[in-house]
């Protein structure tokens, strides 16, 4: 059985994220953040990145942000020979256990309306808070809602 580990990881451990990025993201959304992006986020306060393993080869991440009591989950992507073994609920537990660590209260995202990855989310236990119209646009000049979604952090 594959054994998934978890790691935070800093700004110069940036090229599996980026290689993953790359994989996981359809192109025709243009949802992949491009390495500037991902590093001028890392660098604010209270945003950290999480590196997921199988068997030590890098297989996903999430990059979080924390402002007092409330964090948005900004991105998780999962490699494609990757998926479907959990790795992105392992990713979306290690974030509520740090968040429930740093007092931390909800844990909100945003996903495009027709991106599988609901499915996800539903089953890792988030709901359905709200719709922005034309939230997202693709780089054919399509444009999809985002659904917001929010998770409770429980306590321990
Ligand atoms: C969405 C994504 C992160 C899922 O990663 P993953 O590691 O395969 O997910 P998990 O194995 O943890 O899935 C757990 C459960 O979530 C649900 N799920 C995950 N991916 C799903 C999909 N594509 N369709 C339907 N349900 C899905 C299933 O219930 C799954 O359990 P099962 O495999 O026993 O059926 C991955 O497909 C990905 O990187 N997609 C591209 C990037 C993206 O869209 N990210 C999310 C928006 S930022």
């Amino acid at each position: 059985m594959s054994a998934i580990s978890i790691t935070e990881i800093g700004i110069d451990e940036l090229d599996p994220v980026m290689a993953i990025m790359a994989a996981a993201f359809d192109p025709g959304y243009g949802e992949a953040w491009t390495e500037s992006q991902t590093l001028s986020m890392l660098v604010l306060p209270g945003v950290w990145l999480s590196l997921a393993r199988i068997d030590g080869r890098p297989a996903g991440f999430a990059l979080n942000r924390q402002i007092a009591d409330e964090a948005e989950l900004l991105l998780l992507a999962v490699a494609p020979d990757c998926r479907r073994q959990g790795v992105a609920l392992a990713l979306i537990d290690r974030t509520l256990a740090l968040l429930r660590n740093r007092n931390g209260h909800r844990l909100h995202l945003e996903v495009r309306h027709n991106n599988p990855a609901i499915e996800l989310y539903k089953r890792a236990g988030f709901t359905l808070i709200g719709r922005r119209p034309g939230y997202y646009h693709g780089i054919d000049g399509q444009i999809h809602d985002a659904l917001t979604l929010s998770s409770v952090v429980q306590p321990a």
